[in-house]
Formats: C-alpha cells, structure tokens, sequence
C-alpha cells in the first residue's frame, strides 16, 4: 500500500497581504510535497485562508463593505500567489467555506457535549470605548481608567464559552515526554516545556462583542474564537466532521505529518490544539515543526524602514534571478532552525552565484561540452561500471537526501545532493578529462569518467527536482531525460545506472551569471 504524506502550512489572514513569511512556509511545504510525490507517496498538502474575526470585520466596516466581499477579494489574492510562486497545494481550504463551518459546529458540539467545553462567566475592568477587559494588576497600574478615553473602568462580567485546557495538563506534559519529536526543533520543545509549567488555564472560546464568525451552536449570540475556528481546518479540509458525501474520501491523510507554522503561533498549535484533539478522541498530528523568522538587511521587517520584503520585491528577485533562485535561496538559507535567518541583497546574490551558477549551473554545462566535444553529444559508454565506486558512493548520498527530507530536513537533503555534484567537480579536476582526450587511446577512459559524470548529476538533478523544479526539468530536457516526478519513481530513478549510452545531450545554460547585486527593483 502507498504510504500517505500530509502536510500543512497556517491559514493566512485575509486582513494582510502577501509577503515573504507566506512565501516562506508554503514555499517549504511545497518543496517537501513534491519530493514526497516523486517518492511515490500519496500527498496531502493543505493551505488556505482564515477569515473571520473582528480584525475582519473592523476592516470592511471601514472599507463600506461587506466582510464577505473583503475575504472574498484578500482571499483570491492568496490564491494567486501560490499559483504565482508555483506552489503544489492538494487542497485551499476557507473558513468560510459552508463546509468547514458546518463541521466546526459540529466538532465544538461534541466538545460540549463531551463536557470539554462549558458557559462560564467572565468578570474583570472593561473599558467601554475600548470593548477590552483588563487584568486587575494592569487596571490598576491604569488608576481604573481608560488609556484612551480617559473614563473610569466599569466592573464588568461576561459570559464566555470555555474549552477546559487545564483538565488536560497531564496528558499534554505525557505528549512532550513520549513523543520528544511532536515539536520541532528541540529549542522550541523546550520553550513549551517551560511554558507548560507554568500551568495550563481553561480559555475563552467565544466572543460576543462582534457577528463576523462561526455561531456556536444552540447560542447564537456567541461566535467561536477564531484561533479555534481556524485550527479545525486541518481536519475540516479532510471531512473528518462531515456528514455529507463528498467525493473523494481522505480520512486517510488525518493524522498529519508536519504543521508547520511560525513560532509565534506554535503555542496553539502544540498546547491547544492537541488538546483538543484528544478532547475529541482524534489522533495527534506527529509533528509541529515551528520555524523562525526573516529578518531583513540585519533588522526586523517593517514598513517604515523601507525593508519589508513584500510581494513586489519577491517578484522582483524572480525576475531578475528566476523563480527556481527565489525557491533556493529560501529553502537553504531560510529560518528552519531556532534563529531568525536574514534575507540581504548581497547574500541572496551569492548564495544564487556559488550555488547555483558554479555548482549546479557550471558542472553541468562543463561535463555536457565535453560530451559534445569528445563524443558528439552523445553520452559515453562506461566500460567499467564499477570504477572508482561511484555507484557506491552515490547511493550512500540518494539515501541520506531522502531519509533528510522525510526527517523535514529540507537543507540537509539539499546538502546531499549539492554534494553529489561537487564530487563530479572534485571528480573532473583530479582525472582531466580533457587532457586525458589529446590522446586518442585514452578515449575509452575519457568516455568512463564522463559516463559517471553525467550519470551523477543526474541522479542529483533528480533529488533537487523539488526545489529548483523548473530548471531541473530544463536540464532533463537539454539531456532528453524520460524523468517525470509524478510516475512517484524516484527510488528507481536516482539507482546508479539509469543513463542509457547514447543519450543526446545538449549544452545547457541553467543559471546564467549575473552582475554583482543586480538590481531587482
Ligand atoms: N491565521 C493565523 C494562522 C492560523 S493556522 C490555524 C496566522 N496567519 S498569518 O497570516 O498571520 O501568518 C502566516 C504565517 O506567516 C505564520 O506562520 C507566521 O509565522 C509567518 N510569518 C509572518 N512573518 C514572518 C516572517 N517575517 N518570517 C517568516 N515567517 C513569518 O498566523
């Protein structure tokens, strides 16, 4: 039986636009969906759009419109961009989507119906202008009057439906215990860990001082919490709540591989949100892998000092340096780790330069020109398969770059790969080929060492297929390569051996060279 790979990347805000951190995390999932495609599994990769709220409400209010109309519009415009960065997502869930709302109405009624959720009353100082409660230390440090407005807080209570998350502090400390892998990387398990000691409160899961969500059923006059609302997409998208027939059965896909997710919302993720799994007696997503952020040119982004990287600049960098460079530079140099990662100019031009020009972009067009010069552009026999243990040797490489990316260790698979073609350089440089073909009897060795050549940088072509896809298949075709990563035969294509003799191969420019920090305004 196929195995099955799901993956998820957060609902995005339809109150924001577009910019690098949603490129960022549906660029990765993208990149782990295809290789998982090209390995034969049966995917699942989920995105979409989370729309309600009073954030959203407010904004069309101040727009004249309905908030339908605005997450109708902001959401069609996160559409497009992942058509427009070439992302593969199964599935583009909405919250707003009849489906999901009826099936998030029915998992909060088994949560109230389980006792996992109950009507609790809210007392604290609210402040009327604001529509905002306060803590009793911080009303107080207020002298019990408005920040804003100035007018004295009123002793205010208030009915809140509550998911009882403190009931489930043993089971959630017994998750991170049995399950060291359930948050990535280690330095936010440990951030959890610490926060997790601090004791787990039940939280407010309704609101009702706006109309733009989902009711709670049987009341209302409450609307659910939107982080609560959105989390449910994971298994909404699945149907897993659902009682209508709707084709395609994906039960199959829950639980999830990878949510992945920025660290600032990892504490849903990896504290309520399984609690509420297990509330529901629903099996545990395996891991939340949450990363950091991109900073920019060394600061934080912001608009003001000019160094947000939005969508336009990310289209820039495409078209200066193609869209595969973009996918790179994100992949490789992107905030997997526990640290932010900075996005700078200069950087991303040398990275695409030593990478992608001389590595991948120079071996490749070195070993087919002198496949062209010596043998006519047709690729050699190897009369000794064997020779210098490159089958061996390569093998050791394709096993490790798949068994990274299963791991979501998108840079260590790239790194195996990368390393595939610098043995090939490596390779070149210590045999000389093309000094070797001034003389004529030598040619069956030149024909040797360029056979295991071209066979090598196709097989490494193959592992980086997710990542750079478009050049990559630019490549298979200059080398008329039959590789198609939806046959899911990876396995098959990456063994040593694969490159028929006689094979046409054209010289190809993948990444042409560019001036120092070109502009890409
Ligand atoms: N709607 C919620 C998620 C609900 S999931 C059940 C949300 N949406 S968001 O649009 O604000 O966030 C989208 C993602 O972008 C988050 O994972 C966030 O971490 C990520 N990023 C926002 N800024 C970022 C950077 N500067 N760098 C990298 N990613 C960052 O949160």
């Amino acid at each position: 039986m196929t195995k099955t790979r799901s993956i998820t990347t957060p609902i995005y805000y339809v109150n924001a636009h577009p910019h690098i951190g949603h490129v960022y995390t549906s660029t990765v999932c993208d990149v782990y969906a295809r290789f998982e495609r090209f390995l034969g599994r049966d995917v699942f990769f989920l995105t979409g759009t989370d729309e309600h709220g009073q954030k959203v409400e407010t904004s069309a209010l101040e727009q004249g419109i309905e908030p339908r109309e605005l997450a109708d519009r902001n959401s069609a415009v996160f559409r497009e961009v992942l058509d427009l960065f070439s992302i593969s997502n199964d599935d583009f869930i909405r919250t707003t989507d009849a489906h999901h709302e009826e099936q998030v109405q029915s998992f909060v009624q088994q949560l109230i119906d389980r006792d996992a959720i109950y009507l609790g009353e809210f007392e604290g100082w609210y402040d009327k202008g604001q529509e905002e409660y306060y803590t009793e230390t911080k009303a107080r440090e207020l002298e019990f009057k408005s920040p804003i407005s100035g007018q004295d807080l009123i002793r205010a209570t208030e009915q809140n439906y509550y998911f009882r998350l403190s009931s489930f502090q043993d089971r959630i400390e017994q998750l991170y215990r049995d399950e060291p892998g359930f948050v990535r990387p280690e330095a936010r398990r440990n951030e959890m860990l610490g926060r997790l000691k601090e004791g787990l409160n039940d939280v407010p899961i309704s609101r009702t001082n706006f109309t733009w969500g989902i009711p709670v059923p049987g009341n209302e006059e409450h609307v659910i919490y939107v982080w609560i609302d959105a989390l449910f997409n994971y298994v909404t998208a699945l149907g897993l709540a659902s009682d209508k027939e709707t084709g395609e059965d994906r039960s199959r896909f829950w639980p999830a591989d990878y949510h992945i997710v920025g660290k600032e919302i990892l504490w849903f993720h990896s504290v309520i949100w399984p609690a509420i799994l297990m509330a529901l007696d629903l099996p545990l997503p395996r891991c939340v892998y949450a990363h950091s952020f991109w900073i920019s040119e060394g600061q934080k982004m912001s608009k003001s000092l000019g160094n947000f990287i939005d969508l336009e600049s990310l289209q820039g960098y495409c078209s200066t340096y193609g869209q595969d460079a973009l996918r790179w530079y994100l992949v490789t140099q992107g905030p997997l780790g526990s640290t932010d990662a900075d996005f700078s100019r200069q950087h991303f031009h040398d990275v695409y330069t030593t990478d992608l020009v001389n590595t991948i972009g120079n071996c490749t067009s070195r070993v087919s020109a002198m496949i062209g010069k010596y043998f006519e552009g047709l690729v050699p026999a190897d009369p000794d398969p064997s020779f210098d243990g490159w089958a061996d040797a390569v093998s050791v490489l394709v096993e490790s770059s798949i068994a990274s990316m299963e791991d979501f260790d998108l840079v260590g698979s790239c790194n195996q790969a990368m390393a595939i073609i610098r043995r090939v350089d490596g390779y070149i440089n210590e045999t000389e080929p093309f000094k070797l073909a001034k003389d004529p009897e030598s040619m069956p060795d030149v024909g040797g060492i360029l056979y295991r050549c071209a066979e090598a940088l196709r097989i490494a072509s193959c592992l980086l297929a997710a990542a750079i896809p478009e050049r990559m298949e630019a490549l298979w075709s200059a080398w008329n390569l039959d590789i198609e990563p939806q046959r899911g035969d990876l396995v098959t294509r990456a063994a040593w051996g694969g490159l028929a003799a006689g094979t046409k191969v054209e010289k190809v420019a993948l990444f042409p060279r560019l001036e120092q920090a070109a502009s890409t305004d």
